[in-house]
Order: structure tokens, then C-alpha cells, then sequence
């Protein structure tokens, strides 16, 4: 047992995984880029404020996993357990509301939450994340939702599609929830304990409950669906309009609420199997009020956030091709001390003219010692230089594929390597 672990609920990302990333990465950018989103990088901590009024005090987010500290100067801080309220924050603090609208920003990087740790389920994880500030058009949905698929589309990751709903807004919905309530308790004999608590705290979140005892309540209860004001359901409608023109799959999952407080209107997900008990690949929807509620003029918005780390665990289950990792072809050899000056010279020529490139250390190192490890870098060609060789002016460089060696002139070796490795 090593002396000290990582915390609970952590990742270390070895190298041999770095290209799962670096290939979710590369195409969840490119995806963004293509279609208008600039980044923002906003910091990692926000005051704890911009998180509670954003997500909501009753939610299990702001209750139960943020890592909210003090700092040295007394200020009430937490880590980002996710990224919208800060992208609002950082909004409305410069003012991108007088620029082009909308704003269509994506940010990518580690979030934080005090979750029980379990397969697919950490305490940092890592989302990309975008949001469209500034527009009701349900077109903007449709970008979101249309940016996501995409990434999951080009990573290979097949048979997707989302759940769906609406949520309605401050007009419909309190009717709504009113109805929920009155018919919870004329139930309230069949119902959890937990969804005792959610009907005073945050009663759409019963609609979520999982218990056995609440199924059949659940089945007959109320639908938002049929009672949308005329403004949610035409949004609605015409998401759904966009979505089945542009052939991205999904389902009405009318007990879909999702556990943040600040949505209107839509909401989805996408679910996959085999990626632990969190089966959630992304999350997302409209929140027309959080602009005005962190003090913002009235903006409507929509946004994404997509968990890195499942879809990393999704392509290994689906046995995806990660990119290629990009390492040195070249490994620098030698034996004597003025080969090895000559040697660091080479190395320093070689990565200037953009040929990757190991160096053997060590100073009484053997050459077979050497070869071994030219081996086990795998590096395509190796670079033997000895005293003979450096004195005629040329080098040894052995094909480690073909397992044949050439003598090359030291003043051509960086053209030569680049003709063939470049
Ligand atoms: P969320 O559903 O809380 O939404 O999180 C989005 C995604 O982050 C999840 O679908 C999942 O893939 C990943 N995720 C969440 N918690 C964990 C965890 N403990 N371990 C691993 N992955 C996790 C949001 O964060 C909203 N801000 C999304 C949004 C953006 N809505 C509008 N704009």
C-alpha cells in the first residue's frame, strides 16, 4: 500500500489513456468551432452565492456536494461543481451582452462535487460545456442538442438518443405544480420519505423518484405536457419539429426534470447502458431566468454540459479507437563524452526542425543498455554515434522495423530523418 492515495472519488488519466482524451478533446472543440462557439474559461471557484442562487438552495447539488471553503480573506468560495452559473457570471460581469447575440460560448475543464464515488460517478470529472445567452428561438435548442449528438456521432458512439421534455415557465408551470401537489397528497399515504420532502422543498423532483413504493403514483400523475401555457408548448413543438427534420433521435420522457432548479422550457439528457450506475452521458436545457436572477438584464438561454469521463468509459466498452498518441520516432545513442555533446547538439537541431526526438542519459551507459530502451519506446529509428563515427563526420542509424542500418553524413542527418518521420 503506498504511503498516500488519491482522495476518493479521483482520477489519475496515466498516459496510455491520454489518447481517449485528447481525441474527445480535439472533436468536442473542433464540433464547437464549427459551429460558432467561441471559449470561455472562467475560474475554478466562484463565490459560493453564484452557485446556490443559480442551482438553487433545495437542490442536492448546493445541499449536499459542493466543496465550499473560506479563504485566507474570509470570502465564502466553491469549487465549480458545474460551469453555467459561472458562464452567466462571467456574462453579465463583461458585459458580452452588448456584443453579437447571441453569445454562443463553450468551456471545457475539471468540476467538482461531493457525489458517492462509483463507477462513472467521481468527485472531479470534467465537462465540456456550451451554452447559446441570448436567444428564445428554438433553434438554439436544436444547435445544442445537434452539438452533442454530433461529438457522440464522430466518437463512434452509436444507438443514442435523447430524453425530452419541457418544464414550462413561470407561467405554466405553477399551475402545474400546484395540481402535482394536490394530487401527492391525496396520496400521501403511498409516498417515500424523500418525496415527502420534495413536495415542500422541490416538488417537480418527485416526478424523478426512483423508489418502488412511488411507481404506481408516479404513472397516473399529472403531466406537464398538458399544461404548457401556449408559448411553452409552440417552443416545444417546434423543437421537436427541428429534431425529427434533422433526424437526431429522441424520446418524450415526460418524469425528465433534471436536478438543477434554474430550467424553463426544455430540458434533456442522453442515457447509455455499461457506463456504471450514473447512466446520464449529458445533461442540458433552457433557463430563460438565470441571466435576470444573477442580476443580468431579462436574457434567455440554453446550454449542455457532457461528462468527459463517461464518454471515455463508453468508447472502451465499445472497444473505439482512441487517436494515435504522438511520441519520438528518433532515439539518440552514443558512447564517449564527445558524442554525447555532439548528441545533445543533434537533439536541439532535430526538435527545431520539428522531428521528435529521446536521449539516452546516462554517461557510462552500454549501447546495448541504450537499444533496449530505443526498443522499448518504441522509436522508429535509433541514432548510434560513437568516437569512429563522429570523427568521419556521419552517424549510424538503424531502422528499428527493418532491423538494417544506414551511415549518414551528421551535416544531412535532419533532413534525412525528416524525409522519412516528418
Ligand atoms: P448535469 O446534468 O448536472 O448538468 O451534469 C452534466 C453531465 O456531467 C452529466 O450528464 C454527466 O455526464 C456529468 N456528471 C455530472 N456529475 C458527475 C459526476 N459526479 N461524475 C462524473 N460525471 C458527472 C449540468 O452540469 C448543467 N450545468 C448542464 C447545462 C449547461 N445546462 C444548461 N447549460
Amino acid at each position: 500500500m503506498p504511503t498516500y492515495q488519491r482522495p476518493p472519488g479521483t482520477l489519475d488519466i496515466l498516459p496510455e489513456d491520454q489518447p481517449y482524451w485528447s481525441r474527445v478533446r480535439t472533436h468536442a472543440i473542433h464540433l464547437a468551432e464549427l459551429a460558432g462557439f467561441e471559449r470561455l474559461d472562467t475560474p475554478m471557484f466562484e463565490a459560493t452565492e453564484v452557485f446556490a442562487r443559480s442551482i438553487g438552495q433545495g437542490t442536492d447539488v448546493v445541499e449536499k456536494e459542493m466543496y465550499t471553503f473560506l479563504d485566507q480573506g474570509g470570502r465564502d468560495l466553491t469549487l465549480r461543481p458545474e460551469f453555467t452559473a459561472g458562464v452567466v457570471r462571467a456574462y453579465i460581469e463583461n458585459g458580452l451582452y452588448v456584443e453579437v447575440s447571441p453569445q454562443k460560448l463553450f468551456s471545457i475543464g475539471p468540476t467538482f462535487r461531493y457525489d458517492r464515488p462509483q463507477a462513472g460517478r467521481y468527485r472531479q470529472f470534467t465537462q465540456f460545456n456550451a451554452e447559446i445567452l441570448g436567444e428564445q428561438d428554438p433553434a438554439a435548442d436544436l444547435e445544442i442538442m445537434t452539438l452533442v449528438w454530433d461529438l457522440y456521432a464522430r466518437l463512434g458512439l452509436a444507438d443514442l438518443e435523447f430524453q425530452l421534455n419541457s418544464t414550462g415557465c413561470p407561467r405554466c408551470r405553477p399551475a402545474y405544480v400546484e395540481g402535482l401537489r394536490a394530487y401527492y397528497e391525496d396520496h400521501s399515504d403511498h409516498i417515500c420519505d424523500d418525496c415527502q420532502r420534495r413536495l415542500e422543498q422541490s416538488p417537480l423532483r418527485v416526478l424523478d423518484c426512483k423508489a418502488e413504493a412511488c411507481q404506481p403514483l408516479l404513472e397516473r400523475a399529472p403531466r406537464i405536457q398538458n399544461h404548457l401555457c401556449e408559448e411553452c408548448a409552440q417552443h416545444f413543438a417546434d423543437l421537436r419539429e427541428g429534431l425529427d427534420l434533422l433526424e437526431r433521435r429522441y424520446v418524450l420522457n415526460h418524469r425528465l426534470v433534471r436536478g438543477l432548479d434554474y430550467y424553463t422550457k426544455t430540458v434533456f439528457e442522453v442515457w447509455a447502458a455499461g457506463i456504471g450506475a450514473q447512466s446520464a452521458l449529458c445533461g442540458g436545457g433552457r433557463y430563460d431566468g438565470l441571466v435576470g436572477l444573477l442580476g443580468g438584464p431579462e436574457t434567455p438561454g440554453v446550454g449542455v454540459a457532457v461528462g468527459l469521463e463517461r464518454i471515455v468509459i463508453l468508447m472502451k466498452e465499445l472497444g473505439v479507437e482512441p487517436s494515435a498518441p504522438r511520441t519520438p520516432e528518433v532515439f539518440l545513442a552514443y558512447l564517449g563524452e564527445a558524442p554525447r555533446r555532439r548528441s545533445l547538439m543533434l537533439m536541439d537541431e532535430l526538435r527545431r526542425g520539428d522531428v521528435g526526438v529521446y536521449l539516452a542519459m546516462g554517461r557510462e551507459r552500454g549501447l546495448r543498455s541504450q537499444l533496449r530502451e530505443a526498443d522499448k519506446r518504441a522509436a522508429r529509428y535509433t541514432v548510434i554515434l560513437g568516437e569512429v563515427e563522429l570523427e568521419r563526420g556521419k552517424a549510424t542509424v538503424r531502422d528499428m522495423k527493418a532491423g538494417d542500418q544506414a551511415d549518414v553524413d551528421l551535416s544531412l542527418l535532419v533532413t534525412w530523418l525528416r524525409e522519412r518521420v516528418g
